[in-house]
């Protein structure tokens, strides 16, 4: 894969912010570390946009946790490993859901107001778990986290929000991190820092239709890939089953939690489908859905298929799903009564920096948290409700590995930093950014999706590398197409590479489930081959 310099700088001339911690990104695992940082040195945490807005914000069903009282750890392991289809790192997993515990406790405790049942904890059941064990708030639980982890982080002293700040690049030095390079207020510095958390995950915006907000372009996957950061898993995209699809609205999620209350499937001609596909029907894996719900599309030649609610009652539906009563409304749609028109959407990133249980990357002074890394609890499919669960757990786990490098950190080191790009061959003035944007878009929700195949895959491949010019970008707009394209690149070639079909990756020409050979993980590094691997975090320096 071909790289290309965005800039052209040099850190002796740059404006300089000087923190100890840095952290990126401010969904629920950005802000977690920064709160667990806090105790020990300055932080500033950056966000693309205002600082409630990240994937977190969106999540609707809610953060699974073995805290029922007919739940175990094992037992939450258990679903996790199953729906990680043989390939989840199983210590990652048992860390995540043992620890999700006190981490979820802590919400509650800094004021989470999760919904009640007779006086305790209520508890709803989504896709592929055994037992009722997802906590939620309404169907908005991932505002109530986000409003939580923020007015904490606001009652700590030493945490500076920076809104609108977008992290260009990594500075990095003998493979050692020294901060961002990042445009503030239209002007490029350096914010240099001992340690930098990144935490900006999402990248659905690289498919044409997908549940994230439009800030999820998948920037911290790409600048971890041009900084050397080892990528895996990037073949591994979950599709979420039902988002809305209706004339006029945008791709909203429609939360499997309505299926977990007894939402039905049914095709236009009003069938039930979900029995012929999977024992568990609706609340079968999310891949599987997905390609049910594709496949009656096609049987049917009609765009979408439904999801009938209308047996609950509606006082039922009004309170527990209010977000979606409210936003089908807004679009004319009254879902006591009406059938919600879904198809599947980009949702969940599986893949990304590959870390170690401590949120370690393979570069000094970088850690990685949250959707944008690869723990190894998600393995093939993520299990519904355990991305929050795996921000909280490892945002705080990535704080306390920073903290623990830069009390040995030679600070010598960082006065001695001075990297200078200026490689760049064109400019980007002629370039139609937001075509360019759609087109990855297209070519990725048509050749890199739910289905795929060696010949469609190569076909966008080859539609991406004649993409990647040479160009410098001064925009957000344009160091996002950038990021877009990057991150649709390493999709497409681990796709290319894993010949079998596993979890949320379907291969029509390989569709033979579970090749033992193919237990493995697919690693990328900038400048080196594709590795396979058969550990997810072995790394160690
Ligand atoms: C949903 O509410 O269906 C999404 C929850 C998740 O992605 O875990």
């Amino acid at each position: 894969m071909n790289h290309h310099y965005l800039l052209q700088f040099d850190t002796s001339v740059l404006p300089l912010i000087d923190t100890d911690f840095l952290v990126i990104g401010s969904g629920s695992a950005g802000l977690r570390a920064a709160i667990q940082a806090d105790h020990y040195g300055s932080v500033l945490l950056m966000t693309k946009s205002a600082l409630k807005e990240s994937n977190t914000r969106y999540a609707q069903g809610g953060i699974a946790v073995a805290m029922n009282v007919d739940d175990t750890i094992d037992s939450h392991v258990e679903d996790t490993l199953k729906a990680g289809v043989g390939i989840c790192d199983p210590s990652a997993v048992q860390v995540m859901v043992e620890e999700g515990i006190e981490r979820v406790g802590e919400l509650i405790k800094w004021g989470a107001k999760f919904d009640k049942e007779g006086g305790t904890l209520g508890f709803a059941i989504e896709g592929a778990h055994q037992r009722r064990r997802v906590v939620h708030r309404g169907d908005a639980t991932g505002i109530e986290t986000t409003d939580v982890l923020v007015s904490h982080l606001q009652k700590q002293k030493r945490v500076k929000v920076v809104e609108n700040a977008f992290a260009i690049d990594f500075i990095t030095q003998d493979e050692t991190c020294y901060g961002v390079i990042a445009l503030v207020n239209d002007a490029v510095c350096w914010i240099r820092a001992k340690a930098t958390i990144l935490a900006a995950g999402g990248l659905g915006c690289v498919y044409q239709c997908t549940s994230n907000p439009e800030v999820a372009t998948g920037d911290g996957f790409a600048a971890a890939w041009r900084a050397g950061c080892e990528m895996m898993d990037m073949e591994f995209v979950q599709f979420h089953p039902t988002t809305l699809f209706l004339d006029g609205a945008p791709h909203f999620l429609i939360s499997e939690a309505l299926r977990g209350e007894g939402g039905v499937l049914v095709n236009i001609r009003g069938e039930e489908f979900m029995g012929r596909y999977h024992e568990l029907a609706e609340l079968a894996p999310r891949d599987v859905v997905s390609r049910a719900i594709l496949n009656e599309m096609q049987l049917t030649g009609f765009p979408c298929v439904y999801l009938d609610i209308t047996h609950l009652l509606p006082d039922f539906i009004q309170s527990r799903f209010p977000t979606i009563s409210h936003t089908c409304k807004h679009y004319g749609l009254d879902i006591t009564k009406d059938l919600i028109p879904v198809r599947s959407g980009a949702h969940f990133m599986m893949g990304g920096v590959r870390t170690n249980l401590n949120a370690e990357t393979n570069i000094k002074g970088l850690y990685a948290c949250g959707e944008v890394a690869c723990t190894g609890v998600h393995g093939a499919n993520r299990l519904a409700s355990n991305s929050l669960l795996e921000c909280i757990v490892f945002g705080t786990r990535a704080a306390e590995s920073a903290v623990i490098y830069t009390q040995s950190l030679d600070t010598n080191d960082m006065e001695n930093v001075h990297v200078q790009t200026g490689n760049v061959h064109g400019t980007a003035d002629s370039f139609d950014v937001e075509s360019g944007k759609e087109k990855i878009r297209r070519l990725m929700w048509n050749g890199v999706g739910i289905l795929r195949s060696e010949v469609e895959l190569k076909t966008a491949h080859d539609i991406l590398q004649d993409m990647a010019q040479p160009r410098c970008w001064s925009s957000i707009t344009g160091f996002e197409f950038q990021n877009m394209l990057d991150v649709a690149n390493l999709i497409t070639e681990a796709a290319i590479i894993r010949k079998e079909s596993r979890g949320a990756h379907y291969r029509e020409d390989y569709p033979v489930r579970y090749d033992d050979h193919w237990k493995n993980h697919i690693v990328f590094c900038r400048d080196k081959q594709p590795r396979i691997v058969d550990e997810c975090n072995r790394m160690r320096r």
